[in-house]
């Protein structure tokens, strides 16, 4: 085949996506600080970006970060080669201190460290317990890891247990692995029983706290610190690309399972590590995280405070979820596309999360809540909402 059949045979592709509603355009944003964010010239309240604690800005602005950016921009290479400067050493010494484990290794992207503690620690003999609602980070992972991929329910953990007790001995090493929030709708899993089934089959838990680090538990540390099963759980995923205003992944962890990934982990010494400006801006990042609890207290307030009004207007949403990710279910895919840009045109970027991102029939509007948003801001988009689905004949589910 040429390169112009197979661009024709894309193109039919294409095609098909935009008549399936499936076909993905990019956009252009400015994100500003303080919850905001600019669209073809407009100003807009911005619901879409994970900036919980409104960091990605603020930390800019310190010194320190200006004149390491000064100095070099590029790592130059990967972490084992010569890539890895007093930064990196300091951000790893600070994420192990952060997390209250042994060690930490950093990975260019959360990506890429699920990807690779996946496949190192995956081996042929061994599976994987996956849930349905994962990351696709995670997914790709236990795809294309040298064990079997099993696919489980988390609203069902019973049937987890179940196909453990019948399958375990099928299996060298068993891995279960959960996101510590999901991030289409801001929902934490059951991780204390989902540690007790693991315990009761002899199978090994890893979490991904992508959507937990700095805004959940106790310490800011995400999932496993809200449901107090750090001790529990083998390796914590992160990433610094949300919470924390930047960029890069972690696996925080005992000091030999760090010791294996940083022998393993292809994802992590085949790729250039994390530029030594990101790593001292995270460094400012975490101190902030662990030195103003109020952050994460306001995001709960807030978090529960949309949650009372969307019960309030009759809007559906996913019940008792802990993280500010919050859900407005519309059931049909053109509605919450109109939606969403009728909510853009009233000065709101609330993005419309449709198939294949979420199963069919639970299209949704995703608010994602930052410390720069207020009550009023909220109450004001939800009103909005509400009327918009009223006077659009959706189909969406009002209570
Ligand atoms: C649950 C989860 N895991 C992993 C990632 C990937 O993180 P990163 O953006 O650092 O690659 C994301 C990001 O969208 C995520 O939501």
């Amino acid at each position: 085949m040429s390169n112009v059949e197979f661009q024709r045979q894309l193109q039919q592709r294409l095609a098909e996506l935009a008549a399936l509603g499936q076909r993905r355009t990019e956009r252009t944003v400015d994100c500003l600080p303080g919850g905001l964010c600019r669209i073809s010239g407009r100003e807009l309240v911005n619901f879409g970006g994970n900036d919980y604690l409104n960091l990605a800005h603020e930390v800019s602005c310190s010194d320190n970060v200006r004149e390491v950016f000064a100095g070099q921009v590029g790592a130059t290479a990967s972490a084992l080669v010569c890539g890895r400067s007093q930064w990196h050493d300091r951000l790893e010494s600070a994420l192990a201190g952060f997390e209250d484990t042994e060690a930490a290794l950093l990975f260019p992207t959360g990506f890429a460290a699920n990807l690779g503690l996946i496949s190192s620690f995956v081996q042929t003999n061994d599976a994987v317990f996956c849930d349905r609602d994962n990351h696709a980070s995670i997914i790709d992972a236990c795809r294309s890891c040298a064990g079997r991929m099993l696919v489980y329910r988390g609203d069902r953990l019973e049937s987890l247990d179940e196909s453990l007790r019948r399958r375990r001995g099928e299996y060298g090493q068993v891995f279960i692995v959960t996101d510590g929030v999901f991030s289409m709708d801001g929902c934490v899993p059951d991780l204390g029983l989902i540690c007790e089934i693991a315990e009761r089959h002899d199978a090994l838990v890893i979490v991904d706290e992508a959507h937990g680090t700095g805004v959940l538990g106790e310490h800011g540390r995400g999932a496993c610190d809200f449901h107090n099963v750090e001790h529990r759980v083998l390796a914590r995923v992160g990433t610094m690309s949300k919470a924390l205003g930047g960029l890069g992944g972690f696996v925080a962890a005992d000091a030999t399972t760090v010791d294996w990934l940083r022998n393993t982990a292809r994802s992590q010494f085949f790729s250039t590590a994390l530029p030594p400006a990101i790593c001292a801006a995270m460094l400012e990042s975490l101190q902030i995280v662990q030195s103003e609890p109020q952050r994460r207290q306001n995001l709960a307030q807030l978090t529960a405070f949309a949650h009372q009004q969307i019960s309030d207007l009759g809007l559906q949403t996913v019940e008792s979820c802990a993280a500010p990710i919050v859900p407005i279910l519309l059931v049909d895919e053109e509605s919450a596309v109109r939606i969403s840009s009728l909510l853009m045109e009233a000065g709101w970027f609330v993005p419309a999360i449709r198939p294949p991102t979420v199963a069919r029939g639970t299209a949704r509007l995703r608010l994602t809540l930052t410390v720069g948003h207020n009550r009023a801001q909220l109450a004001e988009v939800l009103a909005c909402v509400r009327t918009l689905v009223e006077s659009h004949h959706t189909k969406c589910t009002t209570a």
